[in-house]
């Protein structure tokens, strides 16, 4: 590819990138079927087809989260997308929202929730753990929040928050949950309402494989009241009469949950222009996800994760964090100190065509983060990137017994019924 600074006028090659296997903490490989779905010619936003096709999308997303909510539909956009439309139409000025921390996706609720005007009290831990059911109990019986953040998976420390009592604890104490599930849907459960999650949101570039630009949200009756109290509708699209609900005006147009229900609405209001090809490819990442089966498909990261990291223990290389509590679609894994982190992950890129994560924060430098996501989780890619990442640390000086970590992850395999051809 060329870099150099183009002439005016130059229209550029076509798209050719280089094969990758994308083995980060996501964007991931796209399922074939997802990336024929996006070639799919467009339709116009009422086109009755189209209003179709957005009715399976939430009957469809309402499977995947494994819930009831009517109010399930996609938020255009990156995932940041979903979580900033969730937090701006629920918070208004003054609300007090408590945030516990446990990695960098934690510290962007808290920058959201600032940024929305509320009253934010934080609570933290250490990286590499999660919070206790007690912890936050505590918390939230202290500081009383209208309204309780979090994330799922962080996958900036690979750790999941067990989440099945937090929502039962927030009902108690009359709060709302918000979860960010960015990294964990399709990977591993998201059970909207058995964990009485008010409000999720999620992406599509993790585990469930397609491109980033859609964000799937759902929202419960509870939530729904709350946003509906601040339903304004735009000027140019009122009818005569309407009212105005009583409660703050939602600061964001775009992402205003209320415009966005009535557009999904068989009221079908306009407001944006739904991203066409993005619905097409999230309907269809949806189809294959449930087509394989939830459960199959949690097994199916969880045997993968047991293999990668059963290989990279056979390299003599340490894991990181809690080991209950990790995440089972991407690992960390500390840098061994004689090794140049970037140089590793550069030959793995540029010699075997294998993408790993780097990491942020505290965390820079010190650990590599390998996903194991969607449709990039099968053994072939497992294999591959333990026989890359061996070779490639012994060609920089830190040596492990040859073809160890590809026995020990073929014997995790092994135990293994559901593992994928
Ligand atoms: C847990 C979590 N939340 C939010 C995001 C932000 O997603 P996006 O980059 O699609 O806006 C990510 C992306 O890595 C993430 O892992």
């Amino acid at each position: 590819m060329n870099n150099e600074k183009p002439s005016t006028g130059e229209i550029f090659e076509d798209l050719d990138p280089a094969p990758r296997l994308l083995m980060g903490p996501g964007p991931v490989d796209v399922y074939p079927r997802v990336l024929r779905a996006l070639s799919t010619p467009m339709l116009g936003q009422f086109d009755p087809q189209f209003t179709t096709y957005m009715n399976q999308v939430m009957a469809l997303y309402r499977q995947v989260y494994r819930t009831q909510n009517h109010w399930t539909f996609l938020v255009n956009g990156t995932a940041r997308a979903g979580i900033e439309a969730c937090m701006v139409s629920l918070i208004s000025p003054g609300d007090r929202v408590l945030v516990p921390i446990f990695g960098r996706f934690g510290h962007l609720l808290h920058e959201i929730a600032a940024r929305c005007g509320a009253e934010v009290v934080t609570l933290e831990t250490t990286w590499g753990r999660v919070f206790e059911a007690d912890e936050l109990r505590d918390a939230i019986r202290q500081h009383r929040p209208k309204l309780v953040v979090m994330v799922h998976g962080d996958t900036s420390t690979t750790m999941a928050q067990p989440l099945d009592e937090v929502g039962a604890i927030c009902r108690e104490y009359d709060a709302l949950l918000y979860v960010d599930a960015t990294a964990t849907l399709g990977g591993m459960p998201v059970e909207v309402d058995a964990w009485y999650l008010d409000l999720v949101s999620a992406g599509l570039q993790k585990c469930m494989s397609g491109p980033p630009g859609s964000s799937p949200i759902t929202l419960n009756q509870r939530a729904a009241q709350v946003v509906e109290r601040r339903r304004h509708i735009e000027a140019g699209i009122r009818a005569d009469g309407t009212v105005d609900a009583a409660g703050a005006r939602i600061q964001s147009n775009y992402l205003d949950l209320p415009m966005l229900m009535d557009y999904w609405s068989p009221r079908r209001l306009n407001h944006h222009t739904e991203a066409t090809s993005m619905l097409y490819a999230a309907r269809e990442c949806a189809r294959v996800v449930l087509g394989e089966g939830l459960e199959q498909g949690f097994a199916r990261h969880r045997t993968a994760s047991g293999a990668l990291r059963a290989g990279l223990e056979a390299m003599k290389l340490r894991l990181y964090g809690d080991p209950v509590h990790r995440m089972t679609n991407v690992t960390g894994v500390y840098i061994p100190a004689s090794v140049e982190a970037d140089k590793v992950r550069g030959e793995l890129l540029t010699d075997f065509g294998i993408e790993i994560g780097t990491s942020f924060g505290q965390l820079h430098g010190k650990i590599w983060r390998i996903g194991t996501m969607g449709y990039v989780c099968r053994k072939a890619n497992i294999l591959r990137c333990l026989t890359a990442l061996e070779a490639v640390l012994r060609r920089n000086g830190f040596a492990s017994d040859a073809g160890a970590a590809v026995d020990a992850a073929c014997a995790v395999y092994d135990v293994y019924d559901d593992a994928p051809a």
